[in-house]
């Protein structure tokens, strides 16, 4: 193992055991919430430990800053603790672990950075808990009302503003003015390095993407005594639109997917009387996107007639498409050696992206699984990421 792998391992080791279901191997961090509190905490002693004084920008999003912040045309790093439900190590944490380690590499090799590096913390990237992804970084760049990312609530229904301790600060036109470009490393989450046999790529763009909830209510009843020509069970809606989002994708080359439901009164022995399913959707272009979603709620809709229940259909989030400064992806792939290619996963690099020149790094993923325990990453290709995150900020803070 190389010394930089070595000491990618021991601070991984820091922060590994935090939140990790022992049933599952997956992440249970959801935002604000005890193990991702934990990895706050950690945050700032490894940014004490180095010297950055660390900012807090009213919203949840932590900032650790190596150089002098009144220089200004800062160079923005890092990525987000909070995980999916069960979710994997690497998403969203490599990209703070490797931040942490590209600012030691650069001390070591006696770099002086003109401009100053900054080193993120984004909170609820996931939405995995209030629902919208990316929320801390919508609500800086004031991507969402301060009105309605507060109200947010989490399952239990706990609000965002409650969790955070005070309402939201909203957009900080002021603060996003200081970064002059923000690069994010992130574990890939599919098998493209795998088949290119390269440990780090640079993205080219995100493809457009939303949360929609389909609320499909009829009538709860007896499932023994309400014959079957009786009912209006949304479970059938819920069901049939399930398969449907599913056909629409694969015809368009898209993707979608239900991955959460919420039966009321969720008894096996009555029948439902509302079914709540979110459909996650993605495509190449928004055109696929919009024209998928329309198929689905018209198919639902027309099945809810059949069903005699009834639907709505609310748009949750909606990130449109993002290309990522092309400019700088050429700068970064042609400084690295690395492919460069599109992804379907969004991050807080697509909402950075609309504001100031933005790039990604994708590490090597062997299993090409993510948001599940599976997702993974070689050590010595963390260490490929550190450096080529080393470099990326060496080269962009120094000219
Ligand atoms: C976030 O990871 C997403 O792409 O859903
Ligand atoms: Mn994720
Ligand atoms: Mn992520
Ligand atoms: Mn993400």
């Amino acid at each position: 193992m190389t010394d930089l792998a070595a000491r990618f391992r021991k601070l991984w080791d820091e922060i590994a055991p935090v939140g990790r279901d022992e049933g599952s191997g997956g992440y249970l961090r959801y935002a604000l919430t005890e193990p991702e509190l934990t990895l706050r905490a950690w945050f700032r002693e490894q940014a004490d430990g180095r010297g950055m004084p660390v900012q807090e920008d009213g919203n949840g999003n932590l900032f650790a800053w190596w150089g002098d912040p009144d220089t200004g045309d800062a160079v923005l790093t890092g990525s987000h603790f909070d995980s999916v439900p069960h979710g994997g190590a690497y998403d969203g944490p490599l990209g703070i672990v490797s931040a942490f380690l590209a600012v030691d590499e650069l001390r070591a090799a006696g770099v002086a950075p003109v401009r100053p590096v900054v080193i993120a913390a984004f909170v609820e990237e996931e939405g995995a808990r209030f629902g919208v992804p990316c929320l801390g970084s919508r609500l800086l760049t004031g991507e969402i009302a301060v009105d309605r990312a507060a109200g947010l609530r989490d399952a239990a229904g706990v609000s965002f503003a409650e969790a955070l301790g005070e309402r939201p600060a909203g957009a900080d036109p002021a603060l996003v003015g200081r970064f002059a470009a923000f690069v994010e490393l992130h574990v890939e989450q599919g098998r493209a390095l795998v088949e290119r046999d390269a440990p780090v790529a640079v993205a080219s763009a995100i493809w457009p993407h939303g949360r929609w909830r389909f609320d499909f209510h009829g009538e709860g009843n007896h499932a023994g005594t309400t014959r079957m020509a009786d009912r209006r069970d949304p479970m059938l809606t819920y069901a049939f639109t399930v398969l449907a989002a599913n056909k629409e994708a694969r015809l368009r080359d898209a993707n979608a997917t239900v991955g959460r439901v919420r039966v009321e009164p969720n008894a096996t022995n009555a029948i439902p009387s509302r079914v709540t399913g979110w459909l996650d959707a993605r495509a190449a272009e928004p055109e696929t996107l919009h024209g998928l979603v329309e198929a689905v709620h018209a198919k639902a809709a027309e099945r809810a007639r059949r069903d005699g229940t009834e639907l709505s259909l609310t748009e949750e989030s909606a990130t449109p498409l993002v290309a990522f400064d092309g400019g700088l992806a050429d700068r970064l792939a042609r400084l690295l050696d690395a492919p460069v290619l599109p992804t379907g996963a969004g991050h807080d690099a697509g909402v950075l992206a609309a504001h100031l020149p933005t790039a990604m790094l994708f590490v090597r993923n062997p299993t090409g699984v993510s948001h599940s325990p599976a997702e993974s990453a070689a050590d010595a290709d963390c260490a490929a990421g550190v450096t080529a995150l080393a470099r990326v900020l060496g080269e962009l803070s120094c000219r």
